[in-house]
């Protein structure tokens, strides 16, 4: 039940370069990396907390005694709200699920357990997984299998699924029509894992959120700036990495001009791509799939 912070003291390490300025922990899970960002930061350093599941607000009681911390109970997508514009020092980033999420069977998130097929990180806001089965296109539902869930059987499941759908209310219901319609189960991997992976993706809107912050950080960051972000799917990563690279749209060239102009890109990476030391991956099989890129404002 408890959670390992992934890569923690490396995505720490590369943000606090002003121990006085105001840092934001934007996935406060359950408080890992904000209490070593909360070691690091001198007596006037200030840390903004968000989380938008309520277990991580409770979490977040054992910070409260300090006055340098403060929790938003809220997306990150939503950042803006909450802090002056180019104001802040340091953005963590340690995106997905928490390990005490997933081993909630109340939550709906895992294969392994029976419960309401739910899947919101907030459950407040937006549908339920199986609301959202309940009106998705088979077509949608494919693609969100196969990109999302790099699922191969995404046809059949995707067919399965909407042909089921009255029925499902349960994990155990979805993971008996995913066991039933995948032909061949990868060895070491429950067959049910991609499709689980896919519709948790899609009913936060991860990849949204995600791009709406990305996009966001140059407003957010001061000039000098970091964001460490920490991602599980190369999906996220690729979105990630899409923000330092010029905008496609604006570099192009009217045709038979020999030299590009200067692009002035608001962000940079830092040094290359970290990943976990093959003693972190062998002590926590989440942190397997991790990868932190530092991003850093420059213009
Ligand atoms: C991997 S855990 C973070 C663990 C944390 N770094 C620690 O060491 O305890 C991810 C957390 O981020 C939260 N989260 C994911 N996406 C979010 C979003 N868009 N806005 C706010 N919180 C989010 C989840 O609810 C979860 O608690």
């Amino acid at each position: 039940m408890t959670h390992l912070s992934v890569l923690r003291r490396e995505s720490v390490e590369a943000l606090l370069r002003a121990p006085n300025g105001l840092y934001v922990d934007g996935t406060y899970g359950r408080g890992g990396h904000s209490g070593l960002l909360l070691e690091g930061l001198g007596e006037a350093g200030r840390l903004l907390a968000l989380d938008q599941d309520p277990e991580a607000q409770r979490s977040a009681e054992q910070h409260q005694h300090d006055g340098r911390f403060r929790f938003v109970s809220d997306n990150f997508c939503a950042l803006e709200q909450h802090v002056e514009p180019e104001s802040i020092d340091g953005l963590l980033l340690d995106l997905g699920m928490s390990s005490p999420q997933i081993d909630d069977a109340a939550r709906g998130f895992s294969f392994r357990f029976d419960g309401p097929l739910d899947m919101r990180m907030d459950p407040e806001r937006g549908q339920s997984a199986a609301e959202y089965l309940q009106q998705v296109s088979e077509q949608e539902l494919g693609r969100v299998l196969r990109d999302y869930g790099e699922e191969r059987y995404w046809r059949r499941i995707a067919r399965a699924i909407i042909e089921a759908r009255g029925r499902i209310t349960r994990t155990s219901e979805l993971v008996a029509i995913v066991n039933a319609a995948s032909p061949r189960a990868t060895p070491g991997k429950h067959p049910a894992t991609r499709t689980f992976q896919a519709l948790r993706i899609a009913v936060n809107r991860e990849l949204d959120v995600l791009s709406t912050i990305l996009e966001a950080l140059p407003r957010l960051l001061c000039l000098g700036g970091r964001a460490a972000i920490i991602s599980f799917h190369s999906l996220e990563d690729r979105l990630v990495k899409r923000a330092t690279r010029p905008d496609p749209a604006t570099t192009r060239l009217p045709r038979g001009l020999p030299v590009a102009p200067p692009v002035q890109l608001a962000l940079r990476q830092c040094g290359k791509v970290i990943k976990p030391s093959s003693t972190e991956a062998r002590d926590n099989p989440r942190a397997r799939s991790a990868v932190l890129r530092i991003l850093e404002r420059v213009a």
